[in-house]
């Protein structure tokens, strides 16, 4: 066996930062398996170049063929898992991709996986992981005062999206029970940063805030999110693979806890400072408040004192530190936001911000 992955979902926002930081830090190989979907984008990828270090594989973690070939053609020791289908929206419109993907996708490449960790050696057999990057989400909606999410808060999950990622989650949790998979699951807060697909709120406004759109807040704007810098996630990934224990479960979050409207005032604030608008009004004057989400949980927080006490991980940046960058990095990078942004995007923004009374195409 060699120092090589096999990364699934490496072409999305979080999958793609995850595998330009390993190969920039000489971590190994990588193959790259992913379906592109309208969230997979090889632009995403284009700083690697021609590296060897970096093979993509254009396919799907449903595909057990391709899976049991990739496995034995390579020998991975280990396995790290984004695909997914990740927009709560989108599964609101049409759940079906999302238990495709998450539920029975996740389904086959565990059994593929099982079958390739049971043919090697045991020396082997002991260091191999299969970890599961999955999301606070599954945890469900918590009131204004409750303790944050822990490793044993009971799952409960809402929206079509959070169901199937929590039912991956047991079924990686059975693998480990049933047949001794060294498994590891990741459940992280709302990311955000470079490659941020603009479906997602904070590339969203952004977006829109620059072609003069409206900035389109669900409900009253108060809902909770708990903002983590997708480096910092891709981080602590690194830090569960290479030192979590098989088996285990941990919780990552940045401490930062923000309601909607404050991190679009923010967002409108820096735009403000960075890129004024022509008239010299604020972008703060497009925030509309539309028809919320169905479902819509309240509030999300982890408590991430497990992998801080156990691996010593602890986030880098602040909230308002990854919040500066990322909003450099989407106006440094606007050839990349135009090349996502055409085509199936314009569909569903038509489609999904029509239903709540605003022409945003
Ligand atoms: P994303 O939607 O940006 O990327 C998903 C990637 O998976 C895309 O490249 C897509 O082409 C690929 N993919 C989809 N279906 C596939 C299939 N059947 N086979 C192979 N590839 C497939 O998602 P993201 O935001 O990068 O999230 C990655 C993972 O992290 C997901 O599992 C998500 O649940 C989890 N997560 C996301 C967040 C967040 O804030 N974005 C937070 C916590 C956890
Ligand atoms: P989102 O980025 O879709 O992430 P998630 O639903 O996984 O937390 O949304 C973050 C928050 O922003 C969530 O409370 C919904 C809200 N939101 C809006 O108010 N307007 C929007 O147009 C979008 C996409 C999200």
């Amino acid at each position: 066996m060699n120092k090589t992955i096999l990364v699934t979902g490496g072409a999305g926002f979080i999958g793609s930062n995850f595998v330009l930081a390993w190969v920039k830090q000489g971590l190994g190989n990588v193959i790259n398996l992913d379906k592109l979907t309208y969230a997979g984008n090889l632009d995403n990828l284009v700083s690697l170049g021609r590296d060897a270090r970096h093979v993509f594989v254009h396919g799907d973690i449903g595909d057990r063929h391709l899976l049991d070939k990739l496995l034995a053609e390579h020998q991975p020791y280990a396995v790290v898992n984004f695909a997914a289908e990740s927009h709560v929206d989108r599964s609101i419109h049409g759940p079906q991709d999302f238990i495709q993907t998450n539920v029975v996708g996740t389904f086959h490449l565990l059994e593929a996986v099982r079958g390739y960790w049971n043919g090697l050696d045991t020396e082997h057999k002991k260091t191999f992981r299969f970890l599961h990057v999955s999301t606070d989400e599954v945890y469900g909606s918590l009131a204004k005062d409750d303790p944050a999410f822990t490793e044993t808060t009971q799952y409960a999950p809402n929206s079509p999206y959070s169901a199937s990622k929590a039912a991956s989650d047991h079924l990686v949790r059975a693998y480990h029970h049933t047949y001794g998979l060294p498994t590891l699951t990741t459940n992280c807060s709302n990311n955000y940063g470079p490659h941020h697909f603009p479906e997602k709120l904070i590339p969203l406004v952004i977006h829109n805030a620059l072609n003069g759109k409206p900035l389109p807040i669900y409900g009253n704007g108060q809902q909770i999110r708990d903002w983590l810098y997708v480096e910092d996630h891709c981080a602590a990934i690194r830090r569960v693979l290479e030192a979590g224990k098989a088996g285990e479960v941990y919780n990552i979050g940045g401490w930062n806890e923000k309601p909607n409207i404050e991190v679009v005032r923010t967002l409108c604030r820096l735009l403000d400072r960075k890129k004024p608008r022509a008239d010299g009004h604020s972008y703060a004057e497009q925030i509309t408040f539309v028809e919320d989400r169905l479902g819509h949980d309240q509030r999300y927080a982890i408590d991430a004192t497990k992998i801080s006490r156990e691996l010593g991980w602890k986030p880098v940046e602040t909230f308002e530190t990854g919040i500066e960058k990322t909003v450099d990095w989407f106006l440094q990078n606007q050839d990349w936001v135009n090349n996502v942004t055409s085509g199936e995007y314009r569909n569903w923004v038509q489609t999904h911000y029509t239903e709540r009374g605003e022409e945003m195409a």
